[in-house]
């Protein structure tokens, strides 16, 4: 039994039709760019979301761009941000000229460690970047209260992270921006590259929709020079027809974990533990090994597959290197990237092929 580490193919067959239909639509159409489709997905998104504004964009790491330049933010300012995470939200960071600054992980959730940040905080210091990693929020009450007391703008990347909830609120609500991808492989995906962010205030949705779009007033007046990250209308269109299942999606999700929860966490094995009143939507399910070079060249021998998030901690790329950080700087993010890997998960994932993962793994993974 081949079982893949996420089965977009399983899901493509379900809306193979509808997905089929709304792109002739668009070709018929012929709005291609932003335009009437980008707006209802985006309408979609917000009431998903819980959140008053949402506005497409072309990924998830100009989503973060797109926030951080409407929010000033510019050369000689700091962001705080955790050390694990996707190489976008550093990048992002860099792009608009401002300098990261590295929290570690909480070893439990894997999600920015809270008691870091006031000590990191300086003149400089202009806004915190927490990322709901694994679809796990982070702890947005207490990272709140820190930016309110300090007036630091809030921005959450939730690329990984859809329909996942604190308090029964929405990610993407709590701070001034939240910013998603619809990458593929993420809980919503496009067929291609797309992102969106989310606020609630209007001010700032006007001004990210101009850094989205050229800094744009009318068609060619420009207020000032931003750039063009506009999202494809045919994207947009097939978000809007996969947004009308991923609640559903989502709650697969959900219970292919707590599958997974029940077969290895018995055996001892140390699974991402999901923050205080949160809904976890488990965009990925990592686990803890000693042996992972070992288990991950067996789950590929009997054609399952598996991967790494991430490999190498921020504060260790060599990209950037030039911030000086060094190895034992942040010990539970390379304590993670050491000993981590992630398990197939998908919403179609089915029972058998779960039981198959977890023999399979128990088989070979030590603790
Ligand atoms: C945490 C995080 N932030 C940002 C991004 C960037 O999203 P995109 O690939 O759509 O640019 C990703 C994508 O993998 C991500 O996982």
């Amino acid at each position: 039994m081949k079982i893949p580490f996420v089965d977009l193919d399983a899901q493509y067959k379900q809306i193979k039709t509808e997905v089929l239909t709304v792109i002739e639509e668009v070709l018929d159409s012929k709005k291609f760019v932003m335009g009437d489709y980008e707006r209802e997905f985006s309408k979609q998104f917000s009431e998903l979301q819980g959140s008053t504004y949402s506005v497409g964009c072309s990924n998830g790491t100009s989503a973060i761009t797109v926030a951080l330049r409407t929010l000033g933010i510019s050369t000689e300012d700091e962001v705080i941000t955790p050390a694990n995470s996707f190489f976008a939200t550093p990048e992002a960071i860099y792009e608009v000229g401002a300098k990261p600054v590295f929290t570690d992980c909480d070893p439990k959730t894997y999600s920015m460690k809270v008691e870091d940040i006031e000590g990191l905080i300086t003149p400089k210091t202009k806004a915190v970047i927490p990322v709901h990693l694994y679809g796990n929020p982070a702890e947005m009450i207490k990272i709140k209260a820190i930016c309110e007391k300090h007036n630091l703008f809030l921005i959450e990347d939730c690329a990984q992270a859809h329909l996942a909830e604190l308090n029964g609120q929405g990610v993407g609500t709590f701070g001034d921006f939240g910013t998603f991808s619809f990458y593929p492989g993420k809980n919503l995906g496009a067929y291609g590259d797309a992102g969106a962010v989310t606020t609630q205030d209007s001010n700032l949705l006007k001004t990210a929709t101009m850094h989205i779009n050229h800094g744009r007033t009318e068609k060619y007046e420009h207020e000032f020079c931003a750039g063009n990250f506009r999202m494809d209308g045919i994207q947009a269109a097939i978000l809007s027809v996969k947004a009308k299942y991923i609640n559903t999606w989502t709650n697969q999700r959900i219970a292919a974990a707590k599958k997974y929860d029940e077969i290895l966490k018995n055996k001892g094995f140390k699974v991402l533990e999901t923050t205080p009143n949160s809904k976890c939507v488990y965009h990925l399910y990592p686990i803890e090994v000693s042996n992972r070079d070992e288990v991950l060249a067996h789950l590929k021998n009997k054609n399952i597959g598996c991967g790494v998030h991430y490999p190498i901690p921020l504060h260790m790329q060599p990209a950037l290197s030039e911030l000086g950080y060094k190895k034992g700087d942040f010990p539970n993010c390379e304590h993670a990237a050491d000993n981590m890997l992630s398990l197939p998960i998908f919403p179609e994932i089915t029972d058998e092929q779960i039981n198959k993962v977890c023999a399979e793994f128990l088989s070979i993974a030590k603790l």
